[in-house]
């Protein structure tokens, strides 16, 4: 009879096929083909209920079996050529344990970041904590309450990056000053480190750059502690015998003010490109904090004294590890940032 007839047909047209394929991919066709739902198999069962109740459970029980015969078949064949493909592949990639590993690079800190580090555990380790604020700031605390007038040419266009929302990047860590001083009573003893931004770009100006922020007050404070703390300081990250030297200066937050020099690190003093043939680089402004600032803050100028310094990251690195253009620091050229590895 005509039904058995094609499914013994369609068992050996499978087995054949089954026996020439090479591939998964052919494996895969020809179990949809034979099969699948609009397969082979299921196109001859269709006129299976034109038959007599007997004869559809002989014919149904004879698909069955051939269809577990062709699975059984597509199994043992999948797992051939999975296990040839493997033989393949094993061949092809001989592994040679002669071989040493592949390189693998390590990462490490940017020398500013290190240099950031450093400054902030020489003044921790003098019982400093470390303060923060925003990078986007309020004029108010950048400007106005650090006494710095309205018509101070710091407020310029040129020098400050204005927001549409009215507010402004912090062109110094100073405004941190203020923003401690609201929150908390004296005594206080912080650095504050972060992002600046000015525009301004040249080989020793970035648009962005970083700060420290020193600030101490409490009863009794002098510009001799200011001397000696910094002393402390310049003399760790540029050893024993590095030059001092306080000029005096100007700062609206500050009075009396101060800039610092060191003895040039380049030179030795004798003079050089790097000192402008001074002898001297400038490293940081500081001061004793104006009496304005702590009335504008509600701190008491007859009971409470204090000083207060800033200074920038880059301008140490480059000093400390001899680089001559800040903006190496930031193109994250891997052939300049890999020689700092290891500095800490
Ligand atoms: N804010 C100053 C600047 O960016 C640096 C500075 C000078 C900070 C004197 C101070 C200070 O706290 O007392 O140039």
């Amino acid at each position: 009879m005509g039904l058995k007839e094609d499914l013994k047909t369609l068992k050996e047209e499978a087995k054949r096929s089954l026996e020439k394929a090479e591939t998964l991919e052919t494996l895969n066709e020809i179990r949809v083909s034979f099969l699948g739902k609009k397969g082979k198999l299921k196109n001859i069962l269709k006129s299976l209920g034109k038959l007599s109740p007997e004869e559809r459970k002989e014919i149904g029980q004879l698909a069955n079996s051939i269809k577990d015969e062709i699975e059984k078949i597509l199994r043992e064949k999948t797992e051939l050529i999975k296990k040839q493909l493997l033989e393949n592949q094993l061949k092809e990639k001989k592994i040679d344990i002669t071989l040493p590993p592949a390189w693998i690079e390590s990462g490490s800190s940017h020398p500013v970041i290190s240099t950031l580090i450093e400054i902030s555990e020489i003044f921790i380790s003098m019982g400093f904590s470390v303060a923060e604020g925003p990078e986007i700031e309020e004029e108010k605390y950048n400007f106005d309450m650090l006494n710095i007038p309205p018509d101070h040419p710091a407020r310029d266009m040129q020098d400050t990056f204005f927001l549409n929302n009215g507010k402004i990047l912090r062109t110094h860590t100073s405004p941190v000053q203020i923003r401690t001083m609201l929150k908390n009573k004296p005594p206080i003893a912080i650095i504050a480190p972060g992002r600046v931004y000015r525009k301004d770009a040249d080989p020793t100006h970035s648009p962005m750059f970083h700060q420290i922020e020193g600030l101490l007050v409490d009863r009794n404070v002098t510009f001799r502690d200011l001397k000696g703390i910094l002393k402390i300081f310049l003399e760790s990250i540029f050893g024993k015998n590095v030059k001092i030297r306080f000029r005096p200066s100007y700062f609206p937050f500050t009075e009396p003010s101060a800039e610092v020099d060191i003895g040039c690190t380049v030179c030795g003093g004798s003079g050089c490109r790097v000192c402008k043939d001074t002898g001297w680089l400038e490293i940081l402004g500081c001061g004793m904090v104006d009496i304005q600032v702590f009335k504008d803050v509600g701190i008491d100028p007859e009971e409470y004294t204090g000083f207060a310094f800033g200074l920038g990251i880059e301008r140490i690195a480059m000093l400390k590890y001899r680089i001559t253009d800040i903006r190496l620091l930031f193109t994250g050229d891997m052939r300049f940032n890999r020689q700092f590895k290891g500095i800490r």
